[in-house]
């Protein structure tokens, strides 16, 4: 039989396999609760625009609200026939109200009726991550704030560069995380149009008014451009991308942990609640939940570029194709919000081994450059030449296995008669954090005031 939607023309319905590649209920399901929203604003601006009848509108919004309670409570009843969420709505009003249900499609398509559902959706999903990553700067204040003085070495290459404080580091992923939440209430702003009422493509000849829609849904303003409206799928794009640049960050620390947590480094303990051990090593405690944020930032990258090719190229103005917008959206989403989860309980709970950065800090000569420092300073050479009498000193370290600060004053001596008793001072990593005060800088007096501001801008939003 042909679909009793819109198969007025057709005599035979479709075949098995194209119900199957047509249909999208089997994940717009999800958008249950914005087409209903959106529904119930169509249905009283079209009642009180005297489009339809006030007692029709009141019973439509009756039958809405019924399903509203139907779908909350249980499984919707998927069937391939009706396609998508959007016909699932309408044809269960349809048995509850009867043919009255049909005025509800009144100057209105799928095509702008999916454009704002989705776009209700993305908006929550917005507000989801921004929650979502306050709580993860929450955290990593909290142990900026806990660690302000504890020094472990700063890398670069991965080799030990200069010593840094933990609460300077941490610090670091409050910028980017501040970064990613000032990305999605950027892109929040542009997605905030109505694109209801554009109808099939070209705007609609009943007398709607599209600014009262708008307003009942929480737009800013309709669409401009109807023929956009219903083509667009930048503001899932724009989600994406930020969701992609918020992954790139999550994976980042992620990978920190993996190092930290590794025995050689054993500059963290991973809480119980966030490892796994193995099922033939006893000893085993391996940072899963780390490696797969780690992972999920590949498939999230991974989604967004499945809809940069799903939209290249398309013709204004709706194409199926773009039924394929959910899915990488969807799965994203999921894998975002679980990863910010996971990376702010990490964050918590995880043990610093302050010791053991301590140490590693005090071995790889990561105070050289304040011995050069030193030099240029107090002996007044060039800092070219500076640096090579460091080195020079280095190596001698490296070759009596002991760190800077361990060598006798007139070792220094045998490689430039320059350097005083006074240059212990700046050899211990205590002295090389604290004098790096300069704004932005690794000094507790730095990481602490930078934590005050960052309170404050946070309390302030
Ligand atoms: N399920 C469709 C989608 O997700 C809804 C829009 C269908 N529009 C159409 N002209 N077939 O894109």
């Amino acid at each position: 039989d042909s679909n009793s939607m819109w198969g007025g023309r057709f005599a035979d319905g479709p075949s098995s396999i194209m119900r199957e590649i047509n249909a999208s209920i089997p994940f717009d399901k999800k958008l249950w609760q914005q087409d209903i929203r959106a529904s119930l604003a169509h249905v009283a601006m079209l009642a009180e625009c005297q489009i339809i009848e006030a007692e029709d509108a009141t019973r439509i919004i009756r039958g809405l609200n019924q399903i509203a309670e139907e779908f909350g409570a249980g499984e919707i009843a998927e069937d391939l026939d009706l396609e998508d969420i959007h016909m699932h709505v309408e044809a269960r009003l349809t048995e509850i109200i009867g043919p009255v249900a049909g005025r509800l499609h009144t100057a209105r398509s799928r095509n702008d009726q999916v454009a704002t559902d989705f776009r209700l959706w993305v908006r929550d999903a917005m507000d989801q991550v921004d929650a979502g990553l306050l709580a993860l700067q929450n955290a990593l204040l909290d142990r900026a704030e806990e660690h302000a003085e504890s020094i472990l070495p700063g890398f670069t290459h991965l080799q030990s560069a200069q010593p840094v404080t933990l609460g300077h580091h941490l610090m670091a992923y409050f910028e980017m995380f501040a970064r990613d939440r000032s990305r999605f209430a950027d892109a929040r702003q542009r997605l905030n149009e109505s694109p209801l009422g554009a109808a099939a493509l070209a705007g609609t000849g009943f007398p709607i008014d599209r600014e009262k829609t708008a307003a009942m849904l929480d737009f800013d303003r309709p669409t401009a451009n109807s023929l956009d409206s219903v083509s667009d799928r930048d503001f899932a794009l724009d989600y994406l991308m930020a969701a992609t640049q918020c992954s790139l960050h999550l994976s980042r620390l992620a990978e920190e942990l993996v190092i930290w947590a590794s025995q050689p480094f054993g500059f963290v303990d991973l809480p119980d609640s966030y490892s796994t051990g193995s099922s033939i090593m006893p000893q085993k405690r391996n940072p899963d939940a780390a490696e797969l944020v780690r992972g999920h930032s590949g498939r999230i990258a991974g989604a967004m570029q499945a809809l940069v090719m799903t939209m290249k190229g398309l013709p204004l103005a709706y194409s199926k194709d773009m039924q394929d917008d959910k899915p990488p959206v969807f799965e994203a989403h999921d894998l975002l919000g679980l990863s910010i989860a996971a990376m702010t309980g990490m964050v918590q709970e995880v043990a610093f081994r302050t010791d053991r950065m301590r140490a590693l800090a005090e071995s790889g000569f990561a105070t050289a450059t304040d011995f050069a420092d030193w030099l240029v300073r107090e002996a007044g050479l060039p800092f070219r030449e500076a640096h090579h009498v460091t080195g020079a000193v280095v190596a001698m370290a490296e070759e009596a296995g002991c760190g800077l600060a361990d060598l006798e004053l007139s070792r220094f001596q045998s490689v430039d008669e320059r350097v005083t008793e006074a240059v212990y001072d700046v050899l211990s990593v205590d002295a090389s954090v604290a004098s790096r005060s300069s704004y932005g800088g690794t000094a507790p007096v730095q990481v602490r005031a930078q934590i005050v501001a960052a309170r404050q801008k946070l309390a302030g939003e």
